[in-house]
């Protein structure tokens, strides 16, 4: 048997971070939007256990993590766990997201394997037990599994559906180079000593996404690491600045970054500054909208 799950990127409309917690932990308030660039995770039935990873030729494979470390293992071993059976399956990770770049690429696979495990064991994980599994394995799984537009709490984990009456249209920047989230939140502490417990409430955004209205969106955009990203990497500062000359609404770092990301008023809009970012120091520009589905079945044979 064979099943194919694919799981979307997301962007945080909203992050705002706290002072971290006893555990290391920063506690979020974050607007979670899913987009349409997704990674496809495929499961088929063997004896052993193993994991391969296609990438498109503009990322980088020393990105990712070494043979065995991979949060898809980890998401494997967990279910098994979970359940008392054996970890065995071939699976195929085909990657479209880029990796380490503030999109959750890796949450998206991991999200994605536990779907496409569940239905190749026949193991039936109620919904709350899943969420559970993927908040183990990162703080941005769960929302994975959910997608759409969605408010996150705790450390990101706690994931409850917005209001979102948006079609919203982006282009994504990656940067051919990763950036390491926690070394972002290690530079954010040092950065904003006297961060609030309670980290900057999301009403803005929540209140623009029920609106509509791309222009109260690009208003309300918000997020705190961007910061601590474009203090660790100064062209991230440069490309947002152009990305707002070329007529972007607004550019934003994605998550901890690298990639940035602009909200454009519809598709046109978002080919027109896509073309006009598009060159020697930026090849790779991407557009894509939001909201789209989260970790969903699109193949069982
Ligand atoms: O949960 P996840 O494994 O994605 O987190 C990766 C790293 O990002 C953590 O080890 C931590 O350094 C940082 N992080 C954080 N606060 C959060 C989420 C992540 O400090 N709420």
């Amino acid at each position: 048997m064979t099943v194919t799950v694919r799981a979307p990127a997301k962007i945080n409309l909203h992050l705002g971070v706290g002072a971290p917690r006893p555990d290391g932990f920063h506690p979020l308030v974050t607007a979670y939007h899913a987009v349409g660039l997704c990674d496809d995770v495929t499961v088929a039935d063997a004896d052993t256990w193993s994991v391969h990873t296609k990438l498109p030729d503009w990322i980088d494979p020393g990105l990712l993590p070494a043979d065995g470390e991979n949060i898809v293992d980890r998401a494997a071993e967990l279910l098994a766990g979970f359940h008392g059976v054996p970890r065995r399956g071939l699976v195929s990770v085909v990657k479209a997201i880029p990796v380490a770049g503030g999109l959750a690429g890796g949450s998206a696979d991991a999200a994605a394997a536990l779907v496409a495990l569940d239905r190749l064991w026949d193991l039936h994980t109620s919904d709350t037990d899943l969420l559970r599994l993927a908040a183990q394995l990162g703080s941005d799984v769960p929302f994975s599994l959910v997608g759409g537009t969605a408010l996150g709490t705790g450390r990101g984990e706690l994931v409850t559906p917005l209001t979102d009456r948006g079609t919203w249209w982006w282009v994504v920047v990656p940067s051919p180079e990763g950036l390491s989230t926690p070394r972002v939140y290690r530079h954010f502490d040092e950065l904003v000593p006297d961060a609030p417990e309670r980290p900057p409430s999301a009403d803005e955004v929540v209140a623009a996404l029920a609106s509509g209205d791309p222009y109260l969106l690009a208003a309300a955009l918000h997020n705190d690491l961007e910061l601590a990203a474009v203090d660790l990497r100064p062209d991230l500062g440069r490309l947002l600045e152009r990305g707002e000359e070329v007529g972007a609404l607004r550019g934003l770092v994605s998550g901890s970054g690298p990639t940035c990301v602009f909200l454009c008023e519809g598709a046109d809009h978002a080919r027109e500054v896509a073309g006009a970012l598009t060159g020697p120091e930026h090849p790779v520009v991407l557009t894509t909208m939001g909201p789209v589905a989260g970790a969903h079945l699109v193949e069982y044979a």
